[in-house]
């Protein structure tokens, strides 16, 4: 059960409920508006491939490097939970499985800045990795965000324990392979 008391510490450590934007680290918030707008354009970018797969067959599918102009990312909602609850179980310790243009990544660091913690994320995707770069300097959680490039079943072998929370979010395939 929980009592008033803690309740109302944990409201005030999270803010208002009904608004869980990200107010009070307007470039995290920011940054955050411009991407979800990019991203927006998925599906268009999808039905414009889609057409061109149908005469274009040199993707080579399968590869770990691939969709490069997809972001793939959490909805609004989605990366307002992963926020929320990081902050809730107070995760120092964050640590990502596939950052893409960096949508949840900005959630999970802006999390672990507010809990004085770091989130450590992975990308294959070097064109991903250089706009990664930029995106979080952008959103001023460079400090709080270790960005680790290449595969991350090996950039991750020797990462620090105990992770307080484990967002995986790379190909399904590659999580069936590892599992
Ligand atoms: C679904 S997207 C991630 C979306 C992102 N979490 C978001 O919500 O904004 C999957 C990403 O994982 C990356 N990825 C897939 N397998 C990987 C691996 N083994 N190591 C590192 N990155 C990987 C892909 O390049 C792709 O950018």
């Amino acid at each position: 059960m929980v009592r008033g008391a803690e309740c109302a510490r944990t409201k005030s450590r999270l803010g208002d409920p009904k608004t869980l934007k990200l107010h009070h680290q307007p470039s995290a918030q920011n940054t955050l508006d411009e991407l979800h707008a990019a991203s927006a354009n998925d599906k268009q970018r999808w039905s414009e491939r889609s057409k061109a797969a149908e005469t274009d067959n040199s993707s080579g599918g399968g590869a770990l490097v691939r969709l490069g102009e997809f972001y793939l990312a959490v909805s609004r909602d989605e990366g307002e939970f992963l926020y929320v609850f990081a902050r809730a179980i107070g995760a120092r310790n964050i640590v990502e499985f596939g950052a893409s243009f960096g949508i949840s990544s900005i959630y999970l660091a802006a999390a672990a800045k507010d809990n004085d913690g770091t989130l450590t994320t992975t990308e294959v995707h070097p064109e991903k990795c250089a706009a990664l770069r930029d995106t979080f300097r952008q959103a001023e959680l460079s400090g709080v965000v270790n960005l680790l490039e290449g595969d991350a079943r090996e950039t991750l072998r020797d990462i620090n324990a105990p992770i307080d929370l484990l967002f995986l979010d790379g190909w399904k395939s590659v999580a069936r392979q590892s599992g």
